[in-house]
């Protein structure tokens, strides 16, 4: 370990052992503790609270109000903080290190323990909440690149610059299932695949964490948001779920149970309800499932204010202080108050006149100090400033542009029009997310909702900037043509396109998070598709470039045009990534991790049943999304033979090796994601048409075969039966690689 700062030498803590890592027992610490400590330990504020302004509304940039600090620490004595005060705007590496130094030290001047205080941020795709930090593309695009390991190295870059920024407590990853599209934070999953979500959550907790959390260089996980938020009936944010009990488990267990596995240690909860119980209030997830079934040791911190939530919005508790004791004995660890101190004085109220044990209330602070203790807090609350020095970096830029370009997927290339190569050329651009930065970042991008233009990162390329620097000035032509819903002269526009050779149409969506972003219609918005209606009408080459928080209707616009990139919410760098595939630098090598819908009501997902694949024909046609789960073009093309098992029956323990020979047919070198679906041809459960259960992306120079390999075991085609177990049942399966099948009996 470096040189500590002087100022540091003032937060060493005068308890005896406090001061070493590792050096402390959180039993004797328990055994220390008022009833009052305790509490406090369990209670999480945000920002506002202890800053100059009002909450919500603070000064920028952000500063704290001592004297709220000190109430804070003195009267409530709180063991958390969070985020940035809800509206406010991204903070400076500079700021960040003073305000949480000073909530360390006065926290260390003025508590009877100084316990440290945890402090916790949204870093979402990147440290999104430093001023000049890496942003990546959001986590739906990260998925679309089918590459964990570049998912881990964004992570292990967003932990580097969160505790560059002092804060070792991030809350990501998000492990909802992308299932329902209309959901307003669809873009932040890893979308609507078990195998390929729980791949990705792996990784990403991995690069979070690492082996050693206490590293400056790592930060504790926040698996979120424990159980079933992503699939809201209607699609509204934080509205309703019905989800039953085995559904729950094949689809939205799996992905927290391997975050739990790689040693996750946090979770946060669902702020909606399952099934009429809201999930803060729901002892049978909160501890049977959660605690006694997954064996989760960690911290559990609710969302945002829903303890009080339970009585104001879900009217399950009659009061506050109903509301308090029914989601503690439901097994929260920590609350997101956020914004006053009621949780604290009623839960003190709560046990001191006995309705709490204080029983319960030591195991989460015993949870809650553990993990204070396992990052090293109570040792170094934070790291010198010298130890950052990639912090920003080009290296780190490089990474995000790696993201990205794995990420961008092409779904259409009619007569290969792409890449474009012809330097005469003229290009017309035009669309919302043709020149903005913010349609490529989208929500919690330097504020919560991310349209805010004011903190954008300097030098970073727009779509239209990076076009310009790929093909030249006089080749590209730009006119807005439409925000994301309204016309912008489109005359204008049309006069400009007659007078170029193709035309690229980059379509958007208005940054947006939780219920702001709720819409009741996945349409492209009406502007957005007439603009390319009348454009289409010129009979140019016309190139779509979709950058959506969740899969927009296209389905009107998509025959008629040359072709269609989808490129998600690719992140600061991602500017760079599209123009570099339209101009062949890249070879895009992204898949959907998603169905893309044909219309506003088509959500069948790719492991469907057979009943949804029956027509109004009564043929088997009935499947026919726009663009099907894990589908991506290269500009090369990839060609699969000689599907080999090692045998032929898979008892017991045993494994069989599968393996295939993938090559590369086309002219230039390309990543191709070797995608293994099995079916289970009867099963007591109707078994899905089909289901990932392992892939590998390889790259392969033209020309080039390579012999791939998987190994399989009984458990890859296990499911949830009736009686919510998981089993392999004894029959056959049919393995699918691409168009090559072939059959094992398993017993
Ligand atoms: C979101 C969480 C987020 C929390 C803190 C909530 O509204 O649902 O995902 O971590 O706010 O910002």
């Amino acid at each position: 370990m470096r040189k500590i700062s002087l100022f540091f030498i003032c937060m060493i803590f005068t308890l005896p052992g406090f001061a070493q890592r590792g050096g402390i027992s959180i039993d004797s610490i328990v055994s220390l503790m008022s009833i009052e400590e305790k509490v406090g330990q369990m209670t999480q504020v945000d920002l506002g609270v202890i800053a100059k302004g009002e909450n919500c509304k603070l000064q920028t940039p952000q500063e704290l109000d001592l004297s709220k600090l000190n109430l804070a620490i003195t009267k409530y004595k709180i063991g958390s903080v969070l985020n940035v005060g809800c509206g406010s705007g991204t903070i400076s590496l500079e700021n960040w290190r003073k305000i949480i130094g000073s909530i360390q030290n006065e926290n260390a001047k003025y508590s009877r323990l100084k316990i440290p205080v945890i402090y916790g941020v949204d870093a979402i795709h990147g440290v999104n909440y430093t001023v000049g930090g890496t942003l990546f593309p959001q986590q739906i695009g990260q998925a679309a690149t089918w590459n964990p390991a570049l998912v881990e190295q964004a992570n292990a870059i967003t932990a580097y610059e969160t505790r560059a920024s002092a804060i070792p407590w991030n809350f990501s990853p998000v492990l909802d299932i992308g299932r329902q599209p209309l959901w307003s934070r669809f873009f932040e999953t890893y979308g609507e695949d078990v195998y390929l979500a729980k791949t990705m959550a792996k990784a990403a907790i991995n690069g979070l964490q690492g082996k050693d959390v206490s590293s400056p260089y790592k930060v504790a996980a926040c698996m979120k948001h424990f159980l079933g938020y992503s699939y809201p009936l209607s699609g509204k944010d934080r509205t309703p779920a019905w989800i039953s009990d085995r559904e729950l488990r094949e689809y939205f267990v799996p992905t927290f149970q391997q975050a739990i596995e790689s040693g996750a240690k946090t979770i946060m909860i669902n702020s909606g309800d399952i099934n009429g119980t809201p999930v803060h209030a729901n002892y049978d997830i909160l501890t049977v499932l959660l605690r006694n079934e997954l064996g989760f040791k960690g911290v559990a911190v609710t969302d945002w204010e829903d303890i009080y939530k339970l009585e104001k919005v879900h009217r399950v508790a009659s009061s506050k202080k109903e509301a308090v004791k029914m989601a503690i004995m439901a097994g929260i660890d920590m609350s997101m108050t956020p914004l006053d101190f009621e949780f604290t004085e009623l839960l003190v109220e709560l046990v001191k006149e006995g309705s709490i044990p204080e029983s319960r209330i030591n195991l989460s602070v015993k949870r809650i100090l553990t993990l204070k203790k396992e990052l090293g807090l109570f040792a170094y609350p934070f790291y010198p400033s010298d130890q950052y020095p990639k912090f920003g970096s080009k290296e780190y830029a490089e990474v995000s542009y790696q993201t990205a370009c794995e990420s961008v997927t092409l779904l259409k290339n009619q007569n290969t029009i792409l890449p474009l190569t012809n330097t005469k050329e003229k290009i017309f651009v035009c669309g919302p997310s043709a020149n903005s930065l913010n349609l490529l970042n989208g929500g919690w991008t330097h504020t919560w909702q991310g349209v805010d233009t004011l903190y954008n990162t300097k030098n970073k390329l727009s779509i239209l900037q990076a076009l310009r620097n790929n093909f030249g000035n006089n080749q590209i032509l730009y006119a807005k043509g439409s925000s994301t819903d309204s016309l912008i002269d489109l005359q204008n526009c049309i006069n400009q396109a007659a007078k170029a050779d193709k035309i690229i149409v980059c379509l958007g969506e208005i940054p947006c998070t939780e219920l702001p972003g709720n819409i009741d219609d996945l349409s492209l918005p009406k502007a957005q598709n007439t603009l390319v209606t009348k454009l289409l009408a010129l009979n140019k080459p016309l190139i779509l470039v979709c950058c959506f928080n969740r899969p927009r209707i296209i389905h009107d616009i998509v025959p008629a045009s040359a072709a269609v990139i989808y490129a998600y919410l690719p992140g600061d760098e991602g500017g760079r990534a599209i123009a570099d595939c339209i101009s062949g630098k890249i070879n895009p090598s992204g898949k959907l991790p998603f169905t893309y819908p044909k219309s506003v009501n088509d959500f069948v997902h790719y492991d469907h049943k057979t009943t949804e694949e029956l027509s109004t024909d009564f043929s088997m046609n009935g499947y026919q999304p726009e663009f099907d789960f894990g589908f991506g073009l290269s500009y090369t093309n990839f060609t699969y033979s000689a599907m080999e098992f090692s045998k032929t029956t898979l008892s017991g323990n045993d494994s069989v090796e599968v393996s295939i020979t993938i090559t590369n047919a086309g002219k230039r070198a390309g990543k191709e994601v070797v995608q293994l679906y099995y079916k289970d041809l009867f099963a007591s459960i109707t078994p899905p048409v089909k289901k990932l259960c392992n892939f590998q992306k390889v790259e392969l120079n033209s020309g080039e075969s390579k012999k791939i390999r998987f190994i399989l075991k009984k458990e890859d085609f296990s499911f949830i039966n009736k009686a919510l177990q998981r089993v392999t049942e004894a029959g056959e399966i049919e393995i699918q690689i691409s168009n090559q099948h072939k059959r094992i009996y398993v017993n």
